[in-house]
């Protein structure tokens, strides 16, 4: 027997598992199979608050989020001795033709975006610069939490699918699994686009298309982040093109008319990549949830804690999703972090929402 369960073994599920077991938890993590189309492998690693225009409460816990990111890499990098790829690279988000940015605090022109980006569009006529945005390499970041995870104790169950959560009394009382019941203390379900199966929270897969292409030279050094398309260039020559945002539920495949959208969108803002051989392509789905807003928190039942539905920022979301799993469970204090509590409590009322599926 655990102290905790956790449902789910992507970037949120381990995140959490490591948070928690730094804490003294005994965890176990759920995993039904790494899959290429759990977000966490499918995605392009931006920690982008500023870049992608979150507002409100996101971009709090967005902001928040990245910071809290250069302490994050290095506890794991010090637990591992392995790098995520993690890097305050900047992003410029380009402008063509005019628009009334100029006034944007943020604004560069022309001179100034090709001072810190050579080889851009000429048609770019300046642009937003983010310099404290940044990227992780969000495979790389997967496979270290799974390495941490393991190193300080958390038994990582991978081939093990739930298929119900058993309740009674407003409590979870086990798990029902493809390999027989298992029960615990507490449960968190960070299941990601698929947490429908399992309770009837308001998330839903939103599909996403990505292409990688190699860049022998290594000539891009900034993320590019424009309305239809970003470029994300890897330490190790990749650059990831992404990405769709497709209301189709679970359709697999990649198409060639938005593979086909994407690379000339994306040879339209750094036009070498059109010399550029392609990797790979691949999709993956995020878990949307209402207003794009994370379900993070206690659930309805006593027992039972939700961190699910960060749609296209789960990666940046990682870090303080499992500072808030941890303090909604009593095992961190809030001094550490500022009014943590204040943002448990407030996930903690966005959640009161699910029933576990019977
Ligand atoms: P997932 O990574 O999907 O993990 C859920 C896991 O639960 C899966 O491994 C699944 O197998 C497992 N599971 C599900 N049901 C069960 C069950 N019944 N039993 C056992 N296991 C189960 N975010 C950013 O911050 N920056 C980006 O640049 C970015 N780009 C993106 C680009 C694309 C194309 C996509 C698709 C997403 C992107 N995101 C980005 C969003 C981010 O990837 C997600 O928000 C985040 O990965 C969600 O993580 P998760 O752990 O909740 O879900
Ligand atoms: N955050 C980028 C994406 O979800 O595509």
């Amino acid at each position: 027997m655990a102290d905790i369960l956790i449902i789910g073994g992507g970037v949120i599920g381990l995140a959490t598992a490591v948070e928690l077991a730094l804490h003294g938890a005994k965890v176990k993590v759920l995993e039904r199979g790494i899959c290429a189309q759990a977000a966490t492998w499918a995605a392009a690693g931006m920690l982008a608050p500023e870049a992608e225009q979150l507002d409100g409460e996101l971009l709090e816990l967005g902001l928040r989020s990245r910071a809290l990111y250069p302490e994050w890499v290095s506890k794991l990098n010090h637990i591992t001795g392995e790098d995520c790829g993690y890097r305050q690279c900047g992003i410029f988000a380009p402008m063509i033709g005019m628009s009334d940015w100029e006034s944007h605090s943020k604004y560069i022109d022309r001179q100034q975006a090709n001072s810190i980006q050579t080889g851009l569009s000429h048609d770019i006529a300046g642009g937003l610069w983010f310099p404290e945005d940044g990227q992780v390499d969000n495979r790389r970041l997967a496979r270290v939490l799974l390495l941490a995870a393991r190193s300080i104790g958390v038994e990582i169950l991978e081939g093990v699918t739930v298929s119900q959560i058993a309740h009674s009394a407003g409590k979870v009382t086990h798990l029902a699994t493809s390999h027989g019941d298992l029960k615990s203390d507490r449960y968190l379900l960070a299941t990601g686009a698929w947490s429908k199966e399992l309770m009837s929270l308001p998330v839903t897969p939103r599909k996403g298309q990505m292409l990688a292409v190699f860049d022998p030279n290594h000539s891009l050094e900034r993320v590019l982040f424009a309305p239809n398309v970003y470029i994300v260039p890897r330490q190790d020559g990749s650059i990831i093109i992404g990405a769709t945002v497709e209301d189709v539920g679970f359709t697999d495949g990649n198409t060639t008319a938005e593979i086909d959208r994407l690379l000339t969108e994306a040879i339209s803002i750094y036009p070498s990549i059109a010399n550029m051989s392609i990797q790979s392509t691949w999709w993956g789905f995020r878990p949307y949830a209402p207003n794009e807003m994370p379900i993070i928190g206690m659930s309805d039942y006593a027992n039972l804690f939700l961190a699910t539905g960060h749609y296209r920022n789960g990666i940046l979301l990682a870090p303080i999703t499992a500072h808030l799993i941890a303090n909604s469970m009593g095992l961190e204090s809030s001094g550490k972090n500022g009014d943590l509590q204040h943002f448990a409590r407030l996930f903690s009322t966005v959640t009161a929402v699910g029933k576990i599926v019977p």
